[in-house]
C-alpha cells in the first residue's frame, strides 16, 4: 500500500477511536479491578515528582568517591535475570507489602551505576549459560556450551581442549595469583555452567561427572569432569568457599548421600572425602556441611576452608523451602557464610554468587517462582552490602542472558502483577500480564478460541503456568541485552552498553587484578597496608602483572 494512504487510514481510525495504538481502554472502559491497589495520595501532587527528581540529581552530582583499589569483589549473577523480570519482581515485592508496587526499588536497583551488556556468544545469537559464564568470568567470547576454553575449541571436542594454548583464566584465578581468596556460591549444582566458569575447562558443560565424559566416548583422564576439576585442579582446589548443590556429582554411584540420593560417579571416588583429606593432611581448619543448621554453626568461628553441598542436585526454590520449613540455607545465608570465611584474608577476595534458579523457573514457565527467586537474590545482595563497605568492596550484579517473558497489557496502576491484564483480547478472552512467547504450558485452542486461563483461578500459585505462543518443552533464552548494576571502587567503569566479556576486565581493573591491571598506574604502586595491618603485596607484583598481561596477549 502507498505510504500516504496508510497515513490517511490511521488518521481516520484515530479520529474515531482516539489513538488506535494506545487507547484500548477508552473513556467508558471498566474502572480498575477491585484487586488493584491505588498509588499513594502523595503521588497525585506534581511536587512529589519534582522532589523525587531533585533528590536524584543531588545524588548524581555528588557521588561518593570510591576511587581506591577494590580489596574485595563480589559478582552477583542472576541466571536468566532478564530486564523484563526486574519490573515484575519489584512490583511483586511492593504488592506483598500492600502497596501498588511499581514504585518499589530492589536493593541492587539503588546501586549508583547501571549499564547494559550484550550477551551473544562466538557462535550463538542467543547464548547459553556456559559461553556467557566464560565471557563474564574469563573475559572472552567463546562457543556455546563450552567453559574456560577459547573459541578454537568446538563444543564436545575433548581432544581440542587438551591444547593448553586454548585454556583461559578466570578472574577467580587472577585473584588467587594476587594472594587474595576466592569462592563460589550458587543455588544450582556447584558444577553447573555458571559457577563452573570460575574454575573449569570443559568442551561440554554437561561433563559434570566422569560418567558423562565416558558417555560422550572420552577418557576422563584426558578430559577430567567438572566436579573433579573443582576439587583437584587449579584454581578450584584453592577456593576457600564452595557452597551450593550437586552432591551427586562428587559421590560414587554405589553409595547414596546424606538424604538418600545415589551418587553419579563411575570411578568409585568420593570427591568430598578427597577434599576433606587434603585439608586434614595440610592441617588447616575446614568444614563440610550439608544443611543450614550446620552451616550456621560452622561460620560462628569461620574455618579457613568451607564446603557446603545442600542437595543432591540444585537447591530447592526458596519459596518452597520456606513453605516446607526445610533445613536448607537461603542465598543470603550462603552469601553471608562465604563472606565470613573469605574475610579471614586481609588482602581481600573475589566471590561469585549466583541466583541460579531464576533461569529454571522461566524455562518451566513459572513466573511467580522466577520473581520470588529474583527477590531472594536481592536479599543476598543486601546481606553482602551490610557486611562489605563500599569504599573497599566492589559489588556488581548482572545476568548471563535474557528470557522471553513479557510484561504486557494496559492495566491500571497496582493491578495484580501475577493476574490478568485489565483488558481482554479482541477475541474477548482475557490474557495475563506476564506470559511467554514460547515454552511449556501451551493450551491448544478450543472451538477455534483461545483458552481463558483465568478460569484456572489459581494463578498466584507458585507453580502455576501462564499461556505461551509456541509450545516447547522448555522455554528458551532471549537474545536481548542484560542490565549491569555496580557499587564501589571504579563503579563508573560499568556505565554504557558493552560486550559482556568486558565485565571481568572491568572488575579486575577496579581491584588491580589480572591483565587489565596493567592499564592502571596505581596497580603497580605498592598498595597501602590494609587497615587490618596485613603486609603490603611484594613490590614485584606490578612487574608480574605486566608480564601476565603480555603473556595473555600472546595466548
Ligand atoms: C556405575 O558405575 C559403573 C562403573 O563403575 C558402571 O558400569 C555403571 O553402569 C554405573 N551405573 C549407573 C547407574 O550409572
Ligand atoms: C544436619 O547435619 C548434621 C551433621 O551431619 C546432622 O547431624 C543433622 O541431623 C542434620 N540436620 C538435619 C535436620 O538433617
Ligand atoms: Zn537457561
Amino acid at each position: 500500500m502507498h505510504p500516504c494512504r496508510l497515513v490517511l487510514m490511521v488518521a481516520v481510525v484515530a479520529t474515531a477511536r482516539g489513538d488506535r495504538y494506545h487507547d484500548q481502554r477508552g473513556p467508558a472502559a471498566a474502572a480498575p479491578s477491585s484487586r488493584a491497589i491505588p498509588p499513594s495520595e502523595e503521588e497525585f501532587a506534581a511536587s512529589y515528582w519534582y522532589a523525587e527528581a531533585f533528590d536524584a540529581i543531588e545524588a548524581r552530582l555528588s557521588p561518593p568517591a570510591y576511587d581506591s583499589v577494590a580489596r574485595n569483589v563480589v559478582m552477583f549473577l542472576g541466571d536468566g535475570l532478564s530486564v523484563p523480570t526486574l519490573a515484575p519482581a519489584r512490583t511483586l515485592r511492593g504488592q506483598r507489602q500492600g502497596r501498588s508496587g511499581e514504585e518499589e526499588r530492589l536493593f541492587f536497583e539503588r546501586f549508583p551505576v547501571t549499564g547494559l551488556a550484550k550477551t551473544y556468544c562466538l557462535d550463538a545469537q542467543v547464548p547459553d549459560s556456559a559461553c556467557t559464564a566464560t565471557a563474564y568470568l574469563c573475559g572472552v567470547k567463546v562457543n556455546r556450551g563450552t567453559l574456560g576454553l577459547s573459541g578454537d575449541v568446538p563444543r564436545w571436542d575433548c581432544p581440542a581442549s587438551t591444547d593448553r594454548a586454548t585454556h583461559l583464566e578466570s578472574i577467580a584465578a587472577w585473584a588467587l595469583a594476587d594472594g587474595r581468596s576466592a569462592g563460589i556460591v550458587t543455588t544450582t549444582r556447584v558444577t553447573h555452567a555458571s559457577p563452573a566458569g570460575a574454575y573449569a575447562r570443559a568442551a561440554n558443560r554437561g561433563w559434570e561427572n566422569d560418567g558423562q565424559v565416558l558417555a560422550a566416548g572420552y577418557d576422563p583422564a584426558v578430559c577430567p569432569d567438572i566436579a573433579d576439576q573443582l576439587i583437584n585442579s587449579s584454581p578450584g582446589n584453592q577456593f576457600k568457599v564452595i557452597l551450593g548443590g550437586g552432591r551427586r556429582e562428587f559421590r560414587p554411584n554405589t553409595t547414596s548421600d546424606e538424604e538418600g540420593t545415589a551418587g553419579r560417579r563411575w570411578d568409585g571416588r568420593d570427591l568430598i572425602e578427597e577434599w576433606r583429606a587434603r585439608r586434614a593432611a595440610a592441617g588447616v581448619s575446614h568444614a563440610y556441611v550439608w544443611n543450614r543448621t550446620e552451616l550456621l554453626r560452622a561460620v560462628e568461628d569461620p574455618p579457613e576452608y568451607l564446603l557446603g553441598l545442600f542437595e543432591a542436585t540444585h537447591l530447592q526454590y526458596e519459596a518452597e523451602v520456606r513453605a516446607a520449613q526445610a533445613d536448607e540455607p537461603s542465598l543470603a545465608d550462603l552469601t553471608e557464610a562465604a563472606i565470613r570465611v573469605l574475610s579471614r584474608n586481609p588482602r581481600g577476595f573475589f566471590l561469585f554468587v549466583e541466583g541460579g534458579r531464576i533461569d529454571h523457573a522461566h524455562h518451566d514457565n513459572r513466573p511467580h517462582l522466577a520473581l520470588d527467586e529474583t527477590l531472594a537474590l536481592d536479599d543476598a545482595v543486601e546481606r553482602a552490602a551490610l557486611l562489605l563497605p563500599p569504599a573497599s568492596s566492589l559489588l556488581v550484579l548482572t545476568a548471563d542472558h535474557s528470557h522471553v517473558m513479557a510484561f504486557n497489557g494496559y492495566s491500571w496502576r497496582g493491578n495484580d502483577i501475577l493476574g490478568p491484564s485489565d483488558v481482554v483480547g479482541d477475541d474477548g478472552v482475557p490474557y495475563m500480564t506476564l506470559s511467554y512467547t514460547n515454552g511449556p504450558g501451551y493450551r491448544a485452542h478450543q472451538n477455534n478460541r483461545r483458552v481463558d486461563v483465568t478460569q484456572d483461578n489459581n494463578f498466584q500459585a507458585l507453580r502455576w503456568r501462564t499461556h505461551v505462543d509456541v509450545p516447547l518443552d522448555s522455554e528458551t533464552h532471549g537474545g536481548d541485552d542484560v542490565a549491569v548494576f555496580a557499587r564501589g571502587p571504579q563503579q563508573q567503569l560499568f556505565t554504557g552498553l558493552y560486550e559482556q566479556s568486558q565485565l571481568p576486565h572491568l572488575m579486575a581493573h577496579a581491584a588491580c587484578l589480572g591483565p587489565a591491571a596493567a592499564l592502571r598506574a596505581e596497580c603497580s604502586a605498592p598498595a597501602p597496608a590494609p587497615s587490618t595491618g596485613a603486609a603490603a603485596p611484594p613490590a614485584a607484583a606490578g612487574v608480574a602483572l605486566l608480564l601476565a598481561a603480555a603473556l595473555f596477549r600472546l595466548l
